[in-house]
């Protein structure tokens, strides 16, 4: 027995550090394996997360964030415990977000942020991103370091969900200040320091006060478009449903993304290569960011909540198991992706990986996560050369320390202290 039997994922910090070496053990043992952490069955292997993934009569997504701390006040005993989940569901947390949601009510909170994210308006999310991105270098380059995760992923991946939802421009500043990303020395985020129980109260003031503004005076703006549109079945939902389908995108898309720019960079650090490559075919950067989301997944850990007994990979799940499924694990199954730990810009399958999740609930901030990398990637490599890792910070080559955010759901370098040439004229 090794200790990787008995060690607890949710709470060992050596696996924040690397958790892969437990995955795969995890997987040799059985890519769907019952454990005895919290009566949790950790689905490691590719095959399996995404049949799980996609099967939502089987999984509940009740528990989607918060796994097995998800408490009913009773037993989830018996056959089938769909009555049990209805029954209790919105005692749970963040069952107010579409992310813990079922159909029917999934779907139709679904159905509003796909109204949103149009291709239309992820074109010209698209044309304010090549703004966003040098703005943001602007405010660092000349100085030829940086910690690129604070100076410049998150204020990046805050102000592209700005841009979606359609936040003037006017007010980017504000955001800034609100996330405590503005860059300025002694800056509080929030600015409200009365609402400790909800950080993001402030968040869903503003946008209350936006959509109320627009549903008065309707103007030809995206806010308006939000404000004013319908479920499916045409009925307006209540401005508080809007504002919480506003907000959540700001949660789901933001560190997420922010992690995926830090991991690209790390790797460009890593392999400088990569750089002139990249940088003589920028063609090649889609493939890029597709080796990153599969190596490094920022979603480390997603749940489910079996419904009823059933049988995945030959592994009986008893109904009312919260089931584990490690993105970070599947997307690193050799059955799937050959020499997994390899960063292969030229792997045939690499978008093959399921960092974004399968099924309904698939992220549908994808493209936008995409061409935040894209963009970025591209500006970043115009604007600079020679990017290399601070060994002030992160140690010399072979003796390399980076610190990961302590969580079990994202998988997240918390710094990456960089250096470059800044490229004067580009
Ligand atoms: C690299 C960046 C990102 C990664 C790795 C990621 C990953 C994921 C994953 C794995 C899920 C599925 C959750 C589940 O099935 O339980 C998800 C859902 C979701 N993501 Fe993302 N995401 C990213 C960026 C974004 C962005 C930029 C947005 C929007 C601005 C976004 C919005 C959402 C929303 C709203 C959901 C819930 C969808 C539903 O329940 O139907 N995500 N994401």
């Amino acid at each position: 027995m090794t200790s990787y039997d008995s060690v607890d994922f949710f709470t060992d910090q050596s696996l924040v550090e690397d958790p892969y070496p437990y995955f795969d053990h995890l997987r040799s043992r059985c890519p769907v394996l019952p454990t005895t952490q919290h009566g949790v069955v950790a689905v490691s292997g590719y095959e399996e997360a995404s049949e799980i993934y996609r099967d939502i009569e089987t999984f509940s997504s009740c528990n989607s964030v918060i796994g097995p701390f998800a408490s009913f006040p009773v037993p989830l005993e018996g056959d089938d415990v769909s009555g049990i989940i209805e029954r209790h569901r919105d005692q749970l947390p963040m069952n107010e977000h579409m992310v813990t949601m079922d159909p029917p009510a999934h779907s139709r909170e679904r159905a509003l942020i796909m109204r949103l994210l149009t291709p239309k308006r992820l074109k010209e999310n698209e044309a304010f991103m090549w703004r966003l991105a040098d703005n943001q270098l602007d405010e660092f380059v000349e100085t030829g370091h940086c910690e690129f995760i604070s100076a410049y992923a998150q204020p990046f991946a805050m102000l592209a969900v700005a841009d979606v939802l359609g936040v003037p421009e006017a007010d980017h500043q504000r955001f800034r200040k609100g996330f405590g990303l503005s860059g300025t020395p002694g800056e509080i985020a929030g600015g409200h320091g009365d609402e400790e129980l909800n950080a993001l109260g402030w968040l869903d003031s503003w946008f209350a006060d936006y959509i109320e503004d627009r549903r008065r005076e309707p103007r030809g703006d995206v806010l308006t478009q939000l404000a004013l549109g319908t479920y499916p079945d045409g009925s307006t939902p209540e401005v508080t449903a809007i504002v919480r389908t506003a907000t959540f995108l700001f949660a789901a898309g933001q560190e997420t993304t922010a992690r995926l720019l830090a991991v690209g960079l790390k790797y460009l650090c890593e392999y400088p290569d990569l750089q002139d490559e990249l940088r003589a075919h920028s063609e090649r950067i889609p493939d890029f960011i597709e080796e990153a989301l599969r190596i490094e997944s920022p979603v480390k850990a997603d749940f489910r909540l079996a419904r009823r007994a059933t049988i995945v990979g030959g592994t009986e799940i008893p109904a009312g198991s919260a089931v584990m499924l490690l993105n970070g694990a599947a997307n690193r199954d050799p059955r799937r992706f050959e020499c997994p730990a390899d960063f292969r810009l030229d792997r045939a399958n690499n978008k093959d990986h399921i960092a974004f999740g399968r099924g309904p609930h698939s992220c549908p901030g994808g493209p936008l996560a995409r061409v935040e990398g894209r963009v970025s990637l591209q500006r970043i490599l115009d604007r600079t050369r020679d990017i290399r890792l601070s060994e002030q910070h992160h140690g010399r080559p072979g003796a390399r320390h980076f610190e990961y955010e302590p969580t079990w759901i994202l998988r997240g370098l918390h710094e990456l202290h960089i250096e470059f040439t800044p490229i004067r004229s580009a």
